[in-house]
């Protein structure tokens, strides 16, 4: 039997993440959108792409979960972007609503899955998508940190002119501003980049990651979607295959890092079942304070969702 993935938002993100998954023939694609006819029509341009790409699994396109039923993982990417004139507040609380019917109706049709959260603001809705399961945590975690690495993996790369296949990067906390890359532990075939480029140099690399978003933002007036399906696929693939890989991801902690009960971006052992393990590593005091303060940016948005 295949495996069954179903992407929540057919938008771009969601679609591309759809586009991925079938591209490597890994598992059936469900997409679900409330908008008519356009997860359905998707499904069929990615269907009609499958004989000349070489896939041979089914994209199916629906507005309506009977269709999600068990899958062994489901992408959530249904979400609005902030609008002219809306407050951080408004687009939580327009998209904890969403996640939260939407995290419903997966539960109650794919009571197995793993559940993997990438709408923003993301520790923020997993923290929802895990309440309103009543998943134990294992299964239920988020994207962000697979992509602020590739960022800082690319830009890494193009800074030394070397492949990025050869470059490996650590990075904390949650997006954007409390992001917390850690230049000691990223590395070109092995080599800790600060053996290998100014200290200066470093500073302003990990300030273009923690931009990375709103860089590609300012260029095309909307947030990027082809690195963003790429990390969501490649979680999506550690799952389904088991292959126990080491990604940083938002998962609930409780008491690593001296945090508990708040979704903060760690490295993770990613395999069947979702988070294996948590892995600690021992931080400086200035990345503790780092993450702590990344943490407090969590729990301010949990806090703040009670009262919306
Ligand atoms: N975690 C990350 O690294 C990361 C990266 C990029 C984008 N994002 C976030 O992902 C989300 C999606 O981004 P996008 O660019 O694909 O947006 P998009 O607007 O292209 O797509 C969102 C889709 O969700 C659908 N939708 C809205 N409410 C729904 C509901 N109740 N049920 C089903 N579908 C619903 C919309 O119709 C739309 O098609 C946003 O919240 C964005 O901020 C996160």
């Amino acid at each position: 039997m295949r495996s069954k993935v179903t992407v929540v938002g057919a938008g771009m993100v969601g679609a591309t993440t759809a586009q991925y998954i079938a591209e490597r023939n890994i598992a059936d694609v469900v997409l679900i959108d409330i908008v008519e006819n356009l997860p359905q029509g998707k499904a069929l341009d990615l269907i009609e792409a499958g004989p000349v790409i070489g896939y041979d699994v089914s994209v199916t396109g629906s507005n309506s979960y009977d269709a999600t039923a068990n899958s062994d993982v489901v992408v959530i990417t249904s979400g609005s972007p902030r609008k002219p004139g809306m407050s951080r507040d408004d687009l939580l609380r327009v998209n904890m609503n969403i996640v939260k019917s939407v995290t419903g109706q997966i539960a109650a049709n794919s009571p197995n899955a793993v559940i993997i959260v990438v709408t923003n603001p993301l520790d923020a809705m997993c923290h929802v998508a895990l309440d309103t399961s009543g998943f134990p945590s294992q299964r239920v975690l988020g994207q962000a940190g697979v992509l602020d690495s590739a960022r800082f993996r690319a830009f890494i790369a193009m800074e030394l002119n070397v492949s990025p296949k050869d470059v490996n990067a650590f990075v904390l906390g949650g997006h954007g501003d409390t992001m917390v890359p850690l230049p000691r532990f990223s590395t070109v075939a092995g080599i800790p980049i600060p053996e290998l480029l100014p200290a200066e140099r470093i500073d302003e690399i990990v300030a273009r990651t923690r931009g990375g978003g709103g860089e590609v933002v300012k260029l095309l007036g909307t947030s990027a979607y082809y690195a963003p399906a790429a990390s969501v696929t490649e979680m999506v693939e550690a799952v389904l295959l088991d292959q126990n890989r080491v990604l940083p991801a938002s998962v609930k902690l409780s008491g690593e890092y001296g945090v508990d009960g708040l979704y903060v971006g760690v490295p993770i052992k990613l395999g069947a079942g979702g988070v294996k393990e948590i892995i600690e590593i021992k931080l400086t005091d200035d990345e503790k304070a780092a993450l702590a303060t990344s943490a407090d940016s969590v729990r301010g948005l949990v806090e703040a969702m009670k009262t919306l």
